[in-house]
């Protein structure tokens, strides 16, 4: 059987921990891509992950590259490219400089690897998922953006932390967008099967809620010098293994939605099914007033933050 070929844009943090995780579960063979400026950092990247294969045991071919023609054919191209930020910035405080980055990325990706699904991590991700569909003209269901699988697991992480259980048994859904109005559902979250509104009181259950909503400017706030890249990256391939494996594994996917959720042509968070063709399916849960309204919110910025993109 032919091996997948994954090729990682962007050979930074979340870029190289991607290339870790995808490795360590034997995906496939893995390009790492980063600009001519800091020629070598791939190779070298590339090259060290490739020696840990003999004590890990993976068949993987890894290399590094700063042209694309080492990716051609990539069945899933992940797309980390561009600026993290630092302690006092938002996620939004990057659409400029990112924009440019991504657009560029993702004419590159339609050029080499005209039949990959692309997962797009680089922020402001609502927006830069949606340029990266843009510049490439892909099928909106090969373009998917990686928040959801990241800001649901923040909140299992949370809630097993509050219950004393084991992360394994939380089950949890996040709709919106990727910002401080994401909406964290309480009635969709579960502890082995039982609601978590049994187990937690709603004044603490709210706390962990607001703590998800904050958690990557809380890694921001430790780091100092960037962002979180073992949680983003152990995400992207979660979803990365669902596609590759035609898993159809339900996850939060920042994916393209027209009728659904009444959305209207925009990228938003919301629980689809992932295999080989990317968003298979996407999955309308009912919804209360009061998640509505959060929803609704959280889908505005989104609209506004896509309104601020200048292609
Ligand atoms: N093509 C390829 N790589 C690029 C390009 C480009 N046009 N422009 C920048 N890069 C590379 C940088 O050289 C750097 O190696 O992208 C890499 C980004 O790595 P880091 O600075 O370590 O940032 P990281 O923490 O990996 O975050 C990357 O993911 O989570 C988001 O907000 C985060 O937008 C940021 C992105």
């Amino acid at each position: 059987m032919r091996r997948a070929k994954i090729s990682i844009i962007g050979a930074g943090n979340v870029g190289a921990t991607c290339a870790h995780w995808a490795a360590a579960k034997e995906l496939g063979d893995i390009v790492l891509v980063d600009i001519p400026q800091v020629e070598g950092m791939p190779q070298g990247k590339a090259l060290d992950l490739f020696q840990a294969s003999p004590v890990e045991g993976f068949d993987s071919k890894i290399i590094g590259a700063t042209t694309y023609e080492p990716t051609a054919g990539s069945d899933v191209v992940i797309v980390t490219a561009g600026v993290a930020r630092k302690p006092g910035m938002s996620r939004d405080d990057l659409i400029n400089i990112n924009t440019g980055i991504v657009k560029s990325v993702a004419e590159s990706v339609a050029k080499w690897s005209p039949n990959a699904i692309m997962l797009v991590v680089s922020n402001p991700l609502d927006a830069m998922v949606y340029v990266a569909w843009r510049a490439s003209g892909f099928d909106p269901k090969k373009v998917i953006g990686q928040a959801g699988v990241l800001d649901a697991a923040r909140y299992r992480a949370f809630l097993a932390m509050e219950i004393g259980c084991s992360v394994e048994d939380i089950h949890a859904l996040l709709l919106g967008g990727h910002g401080d109005d994401m909406v964290p559902l309480k009635r969709y979250a579960f502890a082995g099967g039982i609601p978590i509104t049994q187990l937690i009181k709603p004044d603490r259950l709210e706390q962990i809620v607001d703590r998800t909503r904050k958690g990557g400017a809380e890694i921001v706030g430790l780091l100092k010098t960037g962002s979180a890249y073992y949680a983003p990256a152990s995400s992207t391939v979660a979803m990365t293994e669902a596609i590759i494996r035609d898993k159809k594994r339900i996850l939060a996917c920042a994916a393209y939605c027209e009728k659904e959720y009444r959305v209207g042509g925009y990228f938003v968070g919301v629980p689809c099914v992932l295999g080989t063709d990317g968003v298979e399916k996407i999955i309308e849960v009912e919804l209360d007033e009061e998640e509505k309204a959060m929803f609704q919110t959280s889908v505005d910025h989104v609209k506004e933050l896509v309104k601020a993109v200048k292609m």
